[in-house]
């Protein structure tokens, strides 16, 4: 029998919010790489569809959506029931992070969550501009909380796998860019020295590139949206508006990008969905491809971690980073489905599981481009038989996040007054150590292609061919 190791106690109650995809693969890990007592474990979720689970694995199960009016009151006598810390996992949908992550910190219980998620309605409230339904004004307000009161109980906010794992895997990629380049000097170890080594290197942008190739034992039926994770994550994230940060390399906007007057700057937000917005990216098994641009908050993190700046504040460096997701194909149906419908999500949804998936990869990794060796991918891809084999209850996508989600949980038990911290804070390397296990083949490729590889094609296009890094010809606008 394969041995686990084991990462920590943890030896207060443990309260897991959520129980849909991500949850259920997280429970089993937490199982294995944590000595707790399983009787001080509760999850709560207002769906019991997966109760034989948690009967089985002897966990407490309160059936109830955490709301804006009840979370104090809910989540208080649970975290605070003594002896030892309190640890929130939050891996639900429509609850506010920020609400619950600054309650932890009152009660000095440890928090780790996936996404800077809001109380139900804020993703589909027409009365809010596309400016307010951005990943970036949900992310500084967190960041505000930050500044408001630094230090603390450690809560670690966007810990997945993107957001999450892929700015452990931006920095892997630095270093082993570094390496390959024969730049000298250490290893940095200050978030300005990743950004100066991220400019030394000549990196002009970062996709979080990503080809899902999960293939469903069914074929899609018309009018359901079919996903390897959340379909609520996804449409809602899906319906915000593209964003991306902002590179200081870039020599054109489109019409409708828009810059934020207030905050760290370091993104810019299209008025359009990101769902419905391509670009072209890179991985190593579908070569060139068509990515959705879909917002997230890693690339907003990311490019303002690696942003450097004059002393009087100015960014003088910052690399365009965004997502390139090509998601799994019964997705991308489901995409064009919906857009279809002016983005009325479909009556049905279906999250695949690991018994419903034929074959497959979640192909997701970083690609560093516009330095001395064109294009660097870097990252895993994980099958789902493999994934069968290491980890019960989810697919390869599944376990890409829940897995990050263990690494970001020992980070914590070992870091408990960090404060607030995302994933670019912690330890890259100690996170990793955690996670490769679950990665499957962790791989890095070198590639020449770039946006204009075969362009301009039959027709003539507005391509800028001075520098193929640039925005202008990576987003798709034909
Ligand atoms: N960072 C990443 O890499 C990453 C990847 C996948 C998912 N996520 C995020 O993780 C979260 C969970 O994803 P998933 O795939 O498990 O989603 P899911 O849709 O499978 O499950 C969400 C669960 O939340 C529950 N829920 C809904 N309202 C709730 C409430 N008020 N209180 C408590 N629970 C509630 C639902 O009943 C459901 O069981 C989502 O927010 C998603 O965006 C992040």
């Amino acid at each position: 029998m394969t041995q686990h190791p084991i990462h920590g106690r943890i030896d207060g109650p443990i309260v897991m919010i959520g129980f849909g995809s991500i949850g259920r693969g997280t429970l089993p890990l937490i199982e294995r790489h944590f000595q707790f007592d399983t009787s001080k474990l509760t999850v709560i979720d207002p769906s019991d569809a997966d109760r034989h689970l948690l009967e089985k694995h002897g966990v407490t199960f309160i059936h109830q959506a955490v709301t804006k009016e009840n979370y104090k009151h809910l989540l208080g006598p649970l975290l605070t029931a003594g002896p030892g810390q309190g640890f929130c996992v939050n891996l639900s949908v429509d609850t506010s992070s920020l609400d619950i992550m600054k309650y932890c910190r009152e009660i000095g219980a440890l928090y780790i969550d996936t996404v800077v998620e809001p109380w139900v309605g804020f993703y589909f409230d027409k009365s809010k501009g596309p400016e307010s339904r951005s990943n970036y004004a949900l992310r500084e307000t967190v960041l505000a909380e930050r500044r408001a009161n630094p230090g603390g109980t450690t809560a670690v906010s966007c810990c997945g796998a993107n957001p999450g794992m892929v700015s452990w895997f931006v920095k892997q990629a630095l270093v082993n860019l570094k390496n390959d380049l024969g730049v000298k000097g250490d290893e940095p170890t200050t978030r300005e020295g990743w950004a100066k080594l991220a400019q030394t290197l000549g990196v002009k942008g970062i996709h979080i590139a990503e080809r899902d190739t999960q293939r469903a034992r069914d074929p899609k039926p018309r009018k359901m949206f079919v996903n390897t994770w959340s379909v609520e994550g996804f449409v809602s994230e899906g319906l915000q508006p593209a964003e991306l940060g902002w590179g200081t390399h870039e020599k054109w906007m489109p019409e409708n990008g828009r810059t934020h007057a207030e905050g760290c700057g370091a993104a810019i937000y299209l008025l359009q969905p990101g769902a419905n917005t391509r670009v072209r990216s890179w991985t190593p098994t579908a070569q060139a491809q068509y990515g959705f641009l879909v917002t997230h908050n890693e690339s907003i993190s990311i490019a303002d971690y690696l942003t450097v700046r004059d002393a009087n504040g100015k960014a003088v460096y910052r690399p365009t980073c965004h997502y390139a997701y090509h998601p799994c194909d019964d997705a991308v149906l489901s995409l064009h489905e919906m857009f279809g419908q002016e983005g009325v999500r479909q009556p049905e949804w279906k999250i695949l599981d690991e018994n419903e998936i034929v074959d497959g990869i979640d192909e997701l990794g970083v690609l560093l481009y516009g330095h001395g060796k064109n294009a660097y991918w870097y990252g895993s891809q994980l099958s789902i038989e493999e994934t069968r084999m290491i980890a019960p209850y989810q697919n390869a996508t599944g376990l890409q996040v829940s897995s990050a989600v263990l690494a970001g949980m020992v980070w914590a038990l070992e870091n408990p007054n960090a404060g607030i911290v995302e994933a670019d804070d912690l330890d890259y390397k100690r996170c990793l150590e955690v996670q490769m296990p679950y990665l499957g083949p962790v791989v890095g490729h070198y590639t020449d292609w770039t946006p204009l590889t075969n362009r301009p094609g039959l027709f003539p296009e507005d391509i800028d061919t001075s520098d193929p890094w640039q925005f202008r010809n990576v987003l798709v606008r034909n």
